[in-house]
């Protein structure tokens, strides 16, 4: 059988990786698909990087179009990252009919509707295996593995430089700010980390996964965003002598008023598999109505497991791209004719259970306010515990609740913050019992 012809867009960390892989373990690759896979075509600046990991008769451009219409090429893969030129070269690949692998993860949270539907109506495949946790096969496992089930919720550690930082926090009791720049240092987070410690990047993943789990276009617009640049030490100190670890969750879940998603520092129940996972590793749970809880671990960034889910879409193409349409998996898990809109709830509507800090006046009735006005909104109080007193005079006081309201908590706390013995606006952190 005549070989595939990849043409490769961008020679950094991922697209580095992938020319890597299939160098390394191109005897596998082929023993798995019966002929060869050839780099043919690299679009980058750094030709002698280029020449160096590919074999001379692989085309170098510096000109990501020469690619995209090379007659030759059958699978694009865009490794570039970014919005602007990825959009315009995924689709000029597409128009050309060229399959599609892409890492990224910011390009399809928010123009993959448009993308699948280019696709569709080109007959070529759009794979994203490397777009969400990296090496971990949960594209596959949602799109395929659960296709059984009805989803019904997913949680994720899905940014490694947040989980660095938390874990490192929790370990060391250091403060945020010294964390990031040990990061930064560590080459873990980018010289602008924004993207990582807002929940950006968490954001793209878990509305990826949201759109697979639930058959719904990605809505990128309706994920609600929180990163951990404002958690304080004093919190992941407390919450862990509650038995509790705070982790960046990605979390999506599927209730009878519409859906949740959203990215957050969350309390997770220490006993839990999820609140284990530490240093830049990922780690997705998805909870589904026959299966129950599966747990997907891995590494979610670096060269070779990036590049191992890239390749794995490769092969993934070489085997289907002879198949018709209808034998195909469709982009989102779901047949296009059953993906639907769904309701997106705003946060106001979400139902989690809460940490909150509240620092007050140290005299009797205190308490007794705050727990009234709690119960005030029929929010009913799991644990409270009064930490150190602070100048002689004021009280920190950590209260976790059971479920409830969004909106009703924020009525809550924004009462509890007009008493005259509350001094500083109140500390709120949303908590997952993750138990089904
Ligand atoms: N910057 C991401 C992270 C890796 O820290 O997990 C790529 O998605």
């Amino acid at each position: 059988m005549k070989p595939v012809n990849i043409g490769i867009l961008g020679l950094g960390t991922v697209g580095g990786g992938t020319v890597e892989v299939l160098r390394r373990n191109a005897a596998e690759i082929s023993r798995r698909l019966g002929r060869e896979v050839k780099v043919a075509a690299v679009s980058t600046r750094d030709a002698q990087k280029a020449r160096a990991l590919c074999g001379a008769d692989t085309l170098i451009t510096d000109d990501p179009f020469e690619v995209v219409r090379h007659e030759g090429i059958d699978i694009v893969a865009e490794l570039f990252g970014g919005t602007e030129i990825a959009k315009d070269l995924v689709l000029e690949a597409i128009e050309n009919g060229k399959h599609v692998v892409t890492a990224n993860k910011k390009l399809l949270a928010e123009y993959g509707n448009e993308i699948f539907a280019r696709a569709e109506a080109k007959n070529v495949m759009v794979q994203f295996e490397a777009a969400v946790a990296g090496g971990i096969p949960i594209i596959k496992a949602l799109r395929e593995g659960l296709a059984a089930n009805n989803i019904r919720s997913i949680a994720g550690i899905i940014n490694g430089t947040s989980n660095f930082i938390l874990s490192e926090m929790r370990e060391k009791g250091s403060a945020f700010a010294d964390v990031l720049k040990e990061a930064q240092a560590l080459g873990y987070a980018e010289a602008d980390p924004t993207f990582d410690i807002e929940g950006h990047d968490a954001g793209h993943k878990i509305t990826i996964m949201s759109a697979l789990a639930f058959g719904t276009p990605v809505n990128f617009a309706a994920c609600y965003l929180e990163g951990i640049s404002r958690l304080d030490s004093r919190d992941i100190k407390y919450a862990e002598e509650l038995g509790y670890r705070i982790k960046l969750l990605g979390i999506t879940r599927k209730t009878e008023k519409g859906i949740e998603l959203r990215v957050h520092p969350t309390l997770v129940p220490e006993c839990r598999l999820i609140a284990n996972v530490n240093g830049v590793m990922n780690a997705v749970r998805v909870q589904a109505d026959m299966v129950g809880e599966t747990l997907y671990y891995g590494p979610g960034a670096g060269a070779l497991p990036t590049a191992s889910a890239v390749v794995a879409d490769i092969v993934d193409i070489c085997r289907l791209m002879d198949a018709g349409v209808q034998n195909r998996v469709p982009y989102l898990a779901f047949h296009p004719q059953g993906v639907q809109p769904l309701t997106m709830l705003p946060m106001d509507e979400i139902t989690s259970s809460y940490y909150l800090r509240v620092q007050a006046e140290d005299k009797p009735g205190v308490l007794g306010n705050i727990a009234s006005l709690l119960a005030k909104q029929e929010i009913s109080i799991e644990a409270l515990i009064q930490k150190g007193v602070i100048d002689g005079s004021k009280a920190e006081i950590v209260i976790l609740t059971h479920s409830t309201v969004e909106k009703q908590m924020k009525a809550a706390i924004a009462e509890v913050e007009a008493l005259a013995s509350v001094s500083e606006p109140v500390v709120m952190i949303r908590m997952e019992a993750l138990n089904g």
